[in-house]
C-alpha cells in the first residue's frame, strides 16, 4: 500500500460520505472506502484501478461531475498543477472539506501553504514520512479555464515558427529541453510513413514532425491526460492534424510504424523510472515495419545502446551534445 493511502487509513473516520481521491496511487485504497471515486490523470494507473474498482474511476483533466461531499489531491511534483486541481476541486467544495496529503521528500510542508487562500488549513496527520492537511472551503475560487493556465513559447524552425502550449504538470512546461532541442535537429531523413513520437508531452516533437513530413501520419502518444491535452492544443495552434492518444507504454502504440521518434521518460514524480523506456526498446521492433527505424535522444549516460542493439538492430549516435545523445537503429 501507498504510504498516502496508509496515512488516510489512519483517519479513515474522516472520511464517511462521497469522497474524491485525485491522482490516487494504484492500490487498494478503494476498497476501504465504498463511497469513494478516483480520479486520475495517467493512464497506466488509471486502467489498473479501473481493473480492480470498475466504474469507480475517471481519466482526464477534469474531475467528473460526480458528487462528492470532500476531496483528497494526492500531492503532485508540479506546484502548478497542485494549485491548479486544488482550484478546480475548491470551486465545487463551497462550506466542505478539502484535503492534500502527500510525502515530505515531494515537498507537502510548502505545498500545505496552498491551501490557505480557500481557508484556515491545519495538519492531521503526519506518518509514513508523509502529513496530511485539510481545509473546509470558506472563501471559494471560480472554475479555472485549464487552457487559460497553458504557457506558450514559440519555436524557430528552419522550415518556421512553431508555437508550442504545455499544460501544468507537463514536462518541460513553457520550455523547450535541450535533448529535445537537440533531436529537433536531427529530424532528417525518416522513413516515410506512420511516424509515432513516444512519451509526446506538449507535442513539441510530433508538431514539428507533422510540419516536416506533411504526407505522412503522425501519432503521438503519452501517459498524461495534461500531455494529451497539451499536444492538441499545439497542434490545433500550427493548424496542424495528427492523432494524439493516451495509453501507457509502447503496447498502446499501432503497429506498421515506418519510426518511433521519441525523448523518452526515465524520471517519474519523486522517485526515478526506466522500465516504460526499457519496455519500449524491448517492443519497438513489434510496432516497426522492416526497416523502420528507432531514433531517441537521452542524456549520455543512460546505457541505452546494448539494449536497442540487443533487441533491434546496431545503434548509431547520430550526435553526442550537451549531455546528450542521438540514437538511431532501423530494425533489421
Ligand atoms: C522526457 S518527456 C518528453 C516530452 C516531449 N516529447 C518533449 O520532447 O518535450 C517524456 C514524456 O513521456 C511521458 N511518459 C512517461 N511514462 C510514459 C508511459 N509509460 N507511456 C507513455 N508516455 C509516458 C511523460 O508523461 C512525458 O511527457
Amino acid at each position: 500500500m501507498d504510504p498516502r493511502s496508509e496515512v488516510l487509513l489512519r483517519q479513515a473516520e474522516l472520511f464517511n460520505g462521497p469522497l474524491l481521491f485525485a491522482g490516487l496511487p494504484a492500490d487498494d485504497l478503494l476498497s476501504h472506502f465504498p463511497n469513494a471515486h478516483g480520479w486520475s490523470w495517467h493512464a497506466g494507473e488509471y486502467a489498473l484501478l479501473e481493473a480492480r474498482f470498475s466504474k469507480r474511476n475517471h481519466f482526464g483533466t477534469q474531475p467528473s461531475e460526480r458528487d462528492a461531499h470532500a476531496a483528497v489531491v494526492f500531492l503532485p511534483k508540479s506546484r502548478e498543477l497542485t494549485e491548479y486541481l486544488l482550484t478546480v476541486l475548491a470551486a465545487r467544495l463551497a462550506g466542505r472539506e478539502l484535503f492534500l496529503v502527500g510525502e515530505k521528500r515531494a515537498g507537502i510542508e510548502r505545498a500545505a501553504k496552498q491551501l490557505a487562500s480557500f481557508g484556515q488549513a491545519r495538519k492531521l496527520d503526519s506518518a509514513r514520512h508523509c502529513q496530511l492537511w485539510q481545509v473546509r472551503v470558506e472563501h471559494t475560487p471560480v472554475t479555472p479555464d485549464l487552457h487559460s493556465l497553458a504557457r506558450r513559447y514559440e519555436l524557430n524552425l528552419p522550415d518556421g515558427p512553431l508555437t508550442v502550449l504545455s499544460l501544468p504538470g507537463v514536462f518541460s512546461h513553457g520550455r523547450l529541453d535541450v535533448g529535445s532541442a537537440l533531436l529537433l535537429e536531427h529530424l532528417n531523413d525518416l522513413p516515410s510513413g506512420h511516424i509515432l513520437d513516444f512519451g509526446c508531452g506538449a507535442g513539441v516533437l510530433g508538431a514539428a514532425l507533422k510540419r516536416r513530413y506533411p504526407d505522412n501520419q503522425i501519432t503521438l502518444l503519452d501517459v498524461d491526460a495534461f500531455a494529451v491535452e497539451s499536444s492538441r492544443l499545439t497542434l490545433a495552434a500550427n493548424d496542424l492534424q495528427a492523432n494524439v492518444i493516451s495509453g501507457d507504454g509502447i503496447d498502446a502504440a499501432p503497429n506498421g510504424l515506418s519510426a518511433i521518434l521519441s525523448n523518452p521518460p526515465f524520471h517519474q514524480g519523486v522517485h526515478t523510472h526506466y522500465q516504460a523506456t526499457e519496455h519500449l526498446l524491448r517492443q519497438a521492433r513489434q510496432h516497426l515495419t522492416s526497416k523502420g527505424e528507432l531514433r531517441l535522444v537521452a542524456n549520455n549516460f543512460l546505457k541505452y545502446p546494448p539494449l536497442i542493439e540487443q533487441h533491434l538492430g546496431p545503434c548509431q549516435t547520430l550526435a553526442d551534445a550537451k549531455g546528450f545523445c542521438i540514437y538511431r537503429a532501423i530494425k533489421d
